[in-house]
């Protein structure tokens, strides 16, 4: 427990058998309290048993906060809609990575060391050529990602503070360059250098459509849509994708293979894979008239059928992320002339019965960032392959965020959950001649 935890002065008990054990409960900024079980082993012999993490702190941090009953998500402290309106994805990226918001000068030292570092080492373009063209570009993106610290030995001494600096901005920067590649590779075009006149999300536009034979001109609206995007995406306290970075750093592994190890979580459909599934179950229902019958799906358990693009571990209430979501989808439509766009028309209104839907209502499903999110990135122009690296190169400042608060907390140890045993009981080896 770390010394900004406050102790809230009472204990929980614990007795099993004649053993009891006395728990500190301790307090943080917000949020419920924790019980400290750390001598609970000690103490009573026995293990907690939580699979899926779901009544489980695993480190604390002063990163990220949700509260899922209520639909809140701050990072370091600010709403994610008025960071998403009001700021841009590099000053979140700072504003993660050092706790507060930067001041002018501050935000233009940290603009130029991203902008100045988006080249990757020459030599990687190599190293694309040895996947095949139909390879998943989350496969590549894994691979060379888990590849840079054969490139930038320079930065994986994770006791040195300037190091980890310096790993942290090339993460941020050169996963777009990395990710844009990765398309580039799969539909047979050149790869295209990075702009540093554009912003970030300009310059990733560009590094993904653009083509050496015609100058690209980045429109500014979908730009703005994208860097939200990345916004919404960037952070998310202790999900999957993040606690396997923490688990990989709690070793003393490089912070890109630890990223790399963070890709590789994102990619289940359970996760970074939802909006792919949710613009898949939209275009399977088609039309509005369709919709009850999906809903009546979702409903029957028998169906093994659930609505893609709604629901939360976390969230009990409407995903703060998915109100910007959905107003930047209709702003991304409207800028690219889609008036009827058949898709959006039955998200809006399976959306709608959803919402006044008795089952819906009590087991509190709303709509999730992944909900609208198909629909944006399809209409930019995405394939829906590059939806998830489109998240994983957002969450690259909440990983590396993340891992850098854990090799900074004096109580890190490496992470080793322990298990209930049910296999068999010890017994003696018989030798293969005298085995019936
Ligand atoms: N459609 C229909 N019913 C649902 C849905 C849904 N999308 N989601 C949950 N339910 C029902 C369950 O059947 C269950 O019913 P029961 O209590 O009668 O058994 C109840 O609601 C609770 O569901 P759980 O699966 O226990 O909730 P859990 O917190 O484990 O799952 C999850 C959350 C995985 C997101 C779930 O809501 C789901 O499968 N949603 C669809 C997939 C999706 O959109 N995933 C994206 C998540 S956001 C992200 O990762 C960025």
């Amino acid at each position: 427990m770390t010394a900004e935890s406050s102790s809230t002065g009472k204990n929980a008990r614990l007795s099993i058998a004649s053993k009891t054990s006395e728990m500190p409960v301790r307090s943080g900024t917000l949020g419920p309290d924790v019980v400290d079980i750390g001598r609970l082993y000690r103490d009573t012999g026995c293990f907690t048993y939580d699979p899926g993490f779901t009544s489980t702190a695993n480190c604390s941090s002063k990163i990220t906060y949700i509260d899922g009953d209520n639909g809140i998500l701050l990072h370091r402290g600010y709403p994610i809609d008025q960071l998403a309106e009001q700021s841009n994805f590099l000053e979140v990226c700072y504003l993660l990575l050092n706790g507060e918001l930067p001041n002018k000068s501050q935000f233009k030292e940290f603009d130029a060391a991203i902008t100045r570092h988006t080249m990757v080492h020459e030599q990687m373009t190599r190293f694309y050529t040895g996947f095949r063209r139909d390879a998943h570009p989350m496969a590549v993106v894994c691979g060379v990602i888990g590849a840079m610290s054969a490139f930038y030995h320079d930065s994986t001494d994770i006791n040195d503070p300037e190091q980890r600096r310096i790993a942290a901005n090339r993460m941020i920067a050169k996963m777009p360059t990395i990710a844009a590649m990765a398309y580039k590779y799969s539909v047979g075009q050149p790869f295209i250098y990075p702009r540093n006149d554009l912003d970030y999300a300009a310059n990733f536009l560009q590094m993904c459509f653009a083509v050496p034979c015609e100058p690209y001109v980045v429109n500014p609206v979908i730009a703005r849509a994208l860097d939200k995007i990345f916004i919404l995406h960037a952070d998310h306290e202790q999900n999957a994708s993040t606690s396997t970075v923490r688990l990989a750093g709690s070793s003393g592994a490089n912070p890109f293979a630890c990223i790399a190890a963070g890709v590789a979580c994102l990619w289940g459909p359970a996760h970074g894979g939802a909006n792919e599934a949710a613009l898949n179950m939209l275009q399977e229902i088609g039309t509005v008239d369709r919709i009850p019958e999906y809903i009546k799906m979702a409903k029957d358990k028998n169906s093994g059928f659930r609505l893609m693009g709604f629901g939360h571990r976390v969230y009990k209430n409407y995903d703060p992320r998915a109100k910007v979501m959905q107003k930047t989808c209709h702003e991304v439509l409207d800028s690219l002339g889609i008036r009827d766009e058949p898709l959006l028309k039955v998200a809006m209104e399976l959306e709608r019965i959803a919402l006044q839907d008795d089952y819906f209502v009590e087991k509190k499903l709303y709509p999730n960032i992944d909900f609208y999110s198909g629909i944006t990135l399809r209409a930019m122009g995405f394939p829906v392959q590059l939806f998830t690296v489109l998240f994983a190169i957002a969450r690259t400042v909440g990983w590396i965020a993340q891992w850098r608060e854990m090799i900074e907390d004096p109580e890190q140890r490496i992470g080793r959950p322990r298990q209930l045993y049910i296999g068999a009981p010890q017994r003696d080896f018989i030798p293969m001649g005298s085995r019936s």
